[in-house]
């Protein structure tokens, strides 16, 4: 029994010891090295978005109307997958699209942003119902492909804007 139970803690460690190492590998993959080099000009620990100054109030708001996008993106993919169009293209157009603007307070926190800034929220904002129209379009066609290639092009918008500012 004794042998037995020995050689098998040994292979647990042994173990333990593989997936940790696939862990560190996984930390220094290049690739993601690269991306960040990518994103912050020359080396990775500079920060080279532009600061964005908001009220207080309105970068508490303005941040908790993305955690609501990330959300809204995946109700969006959720309703896809369930191959319901129209229910995917509604939670775009009611929360990134077009008459999300209102909602969003897009008037009041555009006034501080600046102008390549405001430019790809209102892309992001186009992009969302021009989504949500291709969503409708998958229901009738019986194809999903416009509706996903559309769906990138949002999340693009997400990135650029990211990739280009922070609020403080
Ligand atoms: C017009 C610019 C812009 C667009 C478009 C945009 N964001 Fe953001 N987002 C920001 C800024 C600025 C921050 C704050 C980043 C910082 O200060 O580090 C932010 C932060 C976030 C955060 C973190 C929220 C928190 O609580 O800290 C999430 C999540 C997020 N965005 C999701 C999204 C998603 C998803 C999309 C696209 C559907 C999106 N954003 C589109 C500008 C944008």
């Amino acid at each position: 029994m004794r042998k037995r139970t020995i050689p098998t803690f040994l292979g647990a460690i042994a173990m333990a010891a593989v997936m940790a190492s696939a862990q560190g590998e996984q930390r220094h993959d290049p690739s993601m090295h690269m991306q960040m080099q990518h994103t912050n000009s020359d080396t990775a620990v500079v920060d080279s978005r532009t600061i964005v100054h908001f009220p207080n109030d309105l970068r508490i708001h303005t941040l908790a109307n993305m955690r609501d996008h990330l959300l809204a993106l995946s109700e969006i993919q959720d309703a896809l997958a369930g191959e319901l169009y129209e229910r995917a293209a509604e939670i775009a157009e009611q929360r990134l699209g077009m008459s999300s603007m209102a909602l969003h307070g897009a008037h009041e926190v555009g006034q501080y942003m600046p102008k390549a800034m405001a430019a790809i929220g209102t892309e992001m904002h186009r992009s969302a119902s021009r989504f949500a129209v291709a969503a409708n379009d998958a229901a009738a066609a019986d194809d999903i492909k416009p509706a996903l290639a559309a769906l990138s092009s949002v999340i693009r918008q997400c990135v650029a804007c990211h990739n280009g500012f922070r609020v403080q």
